[in-house]
């Protein structure tokens, strides 16, 4: 194989971002920029779809020259461009997928269309020497999931949230409890000062088999105590954050502990892997009870750098480049799509 030099464009939530990464072979991250859009959703306690679709047109161009200039890339050293085309917030992603197509055209290169997914999934070979089979777990505002990766678009989803994703219970948590959004960060913070010992709160769904989790309930319970004794003073808000990111702590690493009881059954040879992905992967409580799983199994544990583990064009690059290492991609005929289950 030789190395490819892929521009990636990402545009799918709240995050614009473009990189230019060079491999598979160099694993070499070029440039990785990346404009958050937060401070335009803050007042409104979450990301609103039409406010981020025109904060993705404003900037995009920009970030994408910034890439290149940062890569110290023309458009003649580019060998595809490769944008995230799903699953996502449908006006982001026509504004990052058409503008990617739109390059591609006028540069006369090869667009893959990259299931967003996808880039979460694989970005862990980019940044450690890791091979297929591994499992991945997926935490972040829209994604809760255990995916089987067994090559390069060959995943299987082993479970899933059944209702909220874990960084949207976190978000929805804060929100209640008057913290600003986005609200797993200062969840966090509160959970540090709390009493974990005050408040029992459920551990949804561990009582069924299998690998999907449940997480609205936990938001639902904590409301009823929180009820009982407004108005709620600051240590019983820190009080009922320790016992949330306990609970789902505690959730994640039961449900770690079983897929890779069944990763060993389906892989008897293979060393294990557990990858974990997402926002909601920056907590602190989370990755240690992720990691003690992953010890008790005998199995390695591995985290991309946080700015690789949340929304980024780089792993979107690299998505890119892993598909087009199996062969020519033209997704020119592509269309953008809201839903696309890997
Ligand atoms: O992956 P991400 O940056 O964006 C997408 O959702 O795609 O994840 C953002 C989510 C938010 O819900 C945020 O509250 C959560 O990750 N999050 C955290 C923490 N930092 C971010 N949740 C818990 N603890 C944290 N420290
Ligand atoms: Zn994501």
């Amino acid at each position: 194989a030789t190395d490819l030099t892929v521009l990636g464009i990402e545009t799918s939530c709240d995050e614009t971002a473009a990189a230019v990464v060079r491999g598979p072979l160099q694993k070499q991250i070029l440039s990785n920029t990346i404009r958050s859009q937060i401070d335009e959703h803050s007042e409104f306690g979450g990301v609103v779809p039409e406010i981020a679709a025109r904060a993705h047109i404003e900037i995009l161009d920009r970030i994408v020259a910034e890439a290149m200039h940062e890569a110290d890339c023309s458009w003649e050293d580019i060998d595809a461009v490769a944008a995230t085309a799903g699953p996502g917030l449908i006006g982001g992603v026509i504004v990052g997928f058409m503008t990617a197509k739109a390059i591609a055209m006028a540069a006369g290169k090869p667009i893959v269309g990259v299931n967003h997914l996808e880039g979460h999934a694989l970005t862990a070979r980019l940044t450690d020497d890791l091979d297929f089979p591994f499992l991945l777990l997926l935490v972040s505002g829209g994604h809760s999931q255990f995916l089987l990766v067994r090559g390069v678009g060959d995943y299987e989803r082993l479970g899933t949230t059944i209702d909220d994703a874990i960084g949207e219970a976190f978000d929805k948590t804060a929100k209640l409890l008057g913290l600003p959004y986005p609200g797993g960060p200062h969840v966090e913070k509160m959970a540090a000062r709390g009493d974990v010992t005050r408040f029992r709160l459920p551990r949804p769904l561990l009582d069924r088999p299998g690998l999907d989790m449940s997480f609205a309930g936990l938001k639902t319970a904590l409301r009823t105590q929180a009820k009982k004794l407004e108005p709620v003073d600051e240590q019983t808000v820190a009080d009922l954050c320790a016992a949330f990111q306990r609970a789902i702590s505690d959730v994640l690493a039961a449900r770690t502990r079983s897929a890779l009881e069944f990763f060993q059954e389906r892989h008897p040879d293979t060393e294990p892997v557990i990858v974990v992905a997402g926002g909601v992967a920056a907590n602190q409580e989370i990755r240690q009870s992720l990691l003690d799983a992953a010890n008790a199994a005998g199995a390695r544990f591995v985290a991309p750098p946080m700015a690789l583990c949340t929304d980024n064009a780089a792993m979107i690059a690299w998505a890119g480049i892993e598909r087009l290492r199996q062969g020519p991609v033209d997704d020119m005929a592509l269309s953008p799509r809201p839903r696309w289950p890997l």
